[in-house]
């Protein structure tokens, strides 16, 4: 039977900026990411997804392109990049890019261009409004606070921008922009690049008659609700409150066909990926005609896990589904906290890494954010001086404006300013962890946990580290196909606190068994297993029916 490769990866996220400095500057770049792929490979990851590496001011870090076409100079050269692809394929590993075809940056010459007079043929590539009343064209707002629209002096229009003002939308309905931004995609594919994550792809097309919305929330409260995991209001589902904010903003019909021409484009070559950010099956269309795979976001959006929770989630999800295609489930990502930090804060530290880690190897498809694997935690930003992620700058002013003082803000930023999942790799106990080499100041502060075992070499060195526990569920999933692409089968529905299940393959079936409470729980198996690991009973052991999980026990079983 062929299998897709992304079905059998365990990709890894490689975030450029803080995963590993080359030339010591304080600022990770390709050469660095070159170095540590032997490393990558031992942990057994088999696919890397890398935020983006283009060139740009980065005042979203790398989510403000200022070209398509190239690298960014902090991050190295387009022979460097060719040299990370070969070295990566050397090793059996694919690379997939971050795509973002909503916007540019306010850099990008083809928006200085649009922005130089009304009548520049590139005008047309973004979107300008006059505006209304003496304010913007309408009240929508900007998801990161603050209105979507910013008034050019120059040229006395607004331009649109879903994200910061320094992100301007490109135009999608103009045919020259689509012609444009395939270039490019055809650009990297025929690099040889193994396929695209599709940023924010639900943002590309709004509704052009501009109708006002009519909620009474702002982006800020929905923003601290995703970031902080904190409803606004109990009561009013976060989904209502975003169609109602940006429903005339996101998801219009159009998106549709534009993700069934690029998949077209894409199956131009052979054996390519292509991964939405989203969480609307729509962009799978019938399951061979747009995306490949979505995100499962929700379970990222949980204030903690349960085994009851979980089951909905996934199955839920999963049963939207069409045939082909690949759920991505995640607990976090560049956005959002860290699972050391989110889920694993409280009581019973080291079981919950391991649990979560678990989670998400056997569900299906996932990305592995760096330095999880660690057990990496969130950093809280102490200064404004500290912020690198500018959409705490709009939090600041409207904060500011609300007449919260600064003292105050910097506290709510050390919480939910993206920068807490963003600090340096820690690869050893020296120094800024081994990022950068002693004394330089790195872009992000290095999180001090590096020094209490939080880092590569220390963990490497001990058996019984969180590492070395997600190299052997790695391992363990590369070597069982089961564990890969095999069937989701719940073995125990009605169960609040484990969640065991079945995943079949026509060659084989797994068991496993995750116990999400810290008391003893029986439960009934399969006839007859082989454990494949535990974090109780010994490896090679034979189960036979009924079986206690020990507290937070995960469990791995061949049924035979
Ligand atoms: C996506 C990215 C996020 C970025 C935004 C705008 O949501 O994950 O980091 O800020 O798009 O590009």
């Amino acid at each position: 039977m062929t299998r897709n490769w992304w079905e059998e990866v365990v990709f890894y996220q490689i975030y450029p900026r803080s995963f590993a400095d080359g030339n010591g500057d304080g600022i990770g770049d390709i050469p660095g990411i070159i170095e540590k792929l032997d490393y990558l490979q031992w942990l057994g990851v088999k696919g890397i997804w890398l935020s983006p590496h283009y060139p740009s001011p980065q005042v979203d870090v790398g989510y403000d392109i200022s070209d398509y076409t190239d690298v960014e100079p902090d991050y190295g050269t387009l022979a460097d990049f060719g040299r990370m692809l070969a070295e990566m394929h050397n090793r059996d590993m694919k690379l997939i890019l971050d795509l973002v075809l909503n916007h540019t940056s306010d850099q990008h010459q083809w928006f200085q261009a649009s922005k130089s007079s009304r009548d520049n043929p590139k005008r047309d590539w973004y979107i300008w409004r006059d505006g209304m009343d003496g304010g913007p064209p309408n009240n929508w707002e900007s998801t990161f606070g603050g209105p979507a629209w910013t008034y050019d002096e120059g040229t006395g229009q607004y331009y649109y921008h879903y994200f910061l003002k320094e992100q301007p939308d490109l135009n999608w309905r103009n045919p020259e922009v689509k012609e444009a931004m395939f270039a490019a995609v055809r650009f990297w594919l025929d690099l040889g690049v193994d396929g695209f994550r599709l940023d924010a792809i639900g943002t590309i097309y709004e509704d052009p008659d501009l109708p006002l919305h009519e909620s009474q929330y702002t982006a800020l409260d929905v923003l601290r609700a995703g970031w902080l995991h904190d409803e606004p209001d109990e009561g009013v589902p976060m989904q209502e409150i975003v169609r109602d904010l940006f429903g005339y903003q996101h998801d219009l019909p159009e998106v549709f066909d534009l993700m069934a021409e690029l998949r077209e484009v894409v199956d131009g070559y052979e054996d390519r990926f292509l991964v939405g950010e989203t969480s609307d099956v729509r962009f799978l269309g019938d399951g061979t005609s747009h995306l490949h795979s979505i995100f499962n976001f929700d379970l990222t959006f949980q204030k903690e896990l349960t085994a009851t929770r979980v089951r909905q989630i996934y199955e839920s999800f999963r049963a939207k589904f069409p045939a082909g295609t690949w759920v991505s489930n995640t607990l976090n990502n560049h956005d959002q906290s860290r699972v050391a930090t989110h889920f694993c804060g409280g009581e019973r530290k080291a079981e919950w890494r391991q649990l979560t880690g678990a989670l998400v190897l056997f569900l299906e498809g996932l990305p592995l954010y760096y330095g999880e694997e660690i057990g990496m935690e969130d950093y809280a930003v102490r200064s404004f001086d500290e912020v690198r992620d500018m959409v705490g700058g709009v939090y600041r002013e409207l904060r500011l404006a609300d007449g919260v003082d600064e003292a105050q803000i910097v506290k709510e930023l050390g919480k939910m300013s993206r920068d807490r999942c963003r600090t340096p790799m820690q690869w050893d106990g020296t120094a800024n962890a081994g990022f950068s080499p002693a004394g330089v100041k790195t872009w992000l502060p290095v999180h001090a946990c590096y020094e209490d075992g939080i880092n590569v070499e220390a963990q490497k060195e001990d058996d019984d580290s969180l590492l070395h526990f997600y190299r052997t569920i790695i391992q363990l999933r590369n070597e069982h196909v089961a564990l890969q692409s095999g069937r989701f089968r719940d073995l125990d529905p009605d169960n609040e606190r484990t969640l065991i299940f079945l995943r079949e393959s026509p060659e084989q079936t797994c068991i496993v068994a995750l116990n999400f409470s810290d008391e003893v729980v029986s439960a009934e198996l399969p006839a007859s297993n082989k454990v494949l690991f535990s974090t109780n009973i010994q490896t090679g052991n034979m189960l036979m029916g009924n079986v206690e999980l020990s507290p937070f026990e995960v469990l791995i079983a061949d049924v035979i």
